[in-house]
């Protein structure tokens, strides 16, 4: 464990598994306490917090679907009560629509902003009930939000791309009181979402000028960084973490 995050204490959405569950366990080992959401896994969620114990730290695991507004602000406010503090929010919880433009019904539409978009914009603003100076905030975007290099991601695309918009907001809007937040833009990363080893994979990691797909251990390691001292003079930028897909 390092010293980076002791003291600290962090909420990570969507945190039992893929992406999430590597941010988890990276501020973890970083020597935060870590509380993580989840909607249909409870089993990866508490084995997260296993391993978050296992370190030395403690974790939680709270059931908030990213699509209830009123559960995810429920669910920062458990985070820091359990904690006694809050400094990090990563809104992480996603999911990948996906398909023909004409198939693409209104609900869909409503569901997916309402876990992309509206979840990070009522998280940050109960996250900045508790946050305090060097408080973080980490909003997980998409290298689809700056590239859509194939067709059917219409959707998805514009859900993230708003992330940009809010990141930058919220950073004029908290940047008094000392408080960062910037959007971390993965491109094709190994997980249940988007395999490596699925039939797409190859075309996607044909758009990468590195030629392979990240690893969930690299997106967390840039969101370690801005939540550590390191991101102390980065607020309001959008990140890629990508292998150079947007280059
Ligand atoms: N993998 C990629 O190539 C890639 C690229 C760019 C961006 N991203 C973004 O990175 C983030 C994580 O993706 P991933 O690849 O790790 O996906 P994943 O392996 O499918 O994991 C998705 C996570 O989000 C949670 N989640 C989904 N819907 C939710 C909801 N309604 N409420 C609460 N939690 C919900 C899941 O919880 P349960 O376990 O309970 O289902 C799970 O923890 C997403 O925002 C995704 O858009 C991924």
């Amino acid at each position: 464990m390092t010293v980076e995050q002791a003291g600290r204490a962090a909420l990570v959405t969507g945190g039992g598994r893929g992406i999430g569950a590597a941010i988890a366990l990276r501020l973890a080992r970083d020597g935060a306490d870590v509380a993580v959401t989840y909607v249909r896994a409870p089993e990866r969620a508490a084995e997260i917090v296993r391993q978050i114990e296992a370190v030395g730290r403690r974790g939680l695991a709270v059931a908030a679907d990213a699509a209830d507004p009123v559960a995810v602000t429920a669910a920062v406010d458990r985070a820091a009560a359990e904690f006694g503090r809050l400094d990090i929010l990563v809104n992480n919880a996603g999911i990948a629509p996906y398909g023909p433009l004409e198939d693409v019904r209104p609900e869909e539409i409503d569901r997916t902003l309402a876990i992309h978009v509206r979840a990070a914009f009522v998280a940050a603003q109960a996250a900045a009930r508790h946050l305090g100076p060097g408080g973080r905030i980490v909003n997980i975007g998409s290298s689809l939000a700056e590239r859509v290099p194939y067709p059917g991601w219409t959707l998805y695309a514009m859900s993230k791309s708003a992330l940009i918009g809010l990141t930058r907001g919220l950073a004029r809007d908290l940047g008094p009181r000392g408080i960062t937040a910037n959007v971390v833009q993965p491109g094709s990363t190994d997980t249940e979402m988007n395999p490596a080893d699925s039939p797409d994979a190859e075309y996607e990691r044909g758009f990468t000028a590195l030629g392979r797909y990240g690893r969930a251990e690299e997106v967390a390691a840039m969101v370690a960084h801005l939540a550590g001292p390191g991101g102390g003079y980065v607020t309001g930028a959008s990140i890629a973490v990508d292998g150079g897909y947007a280059a």
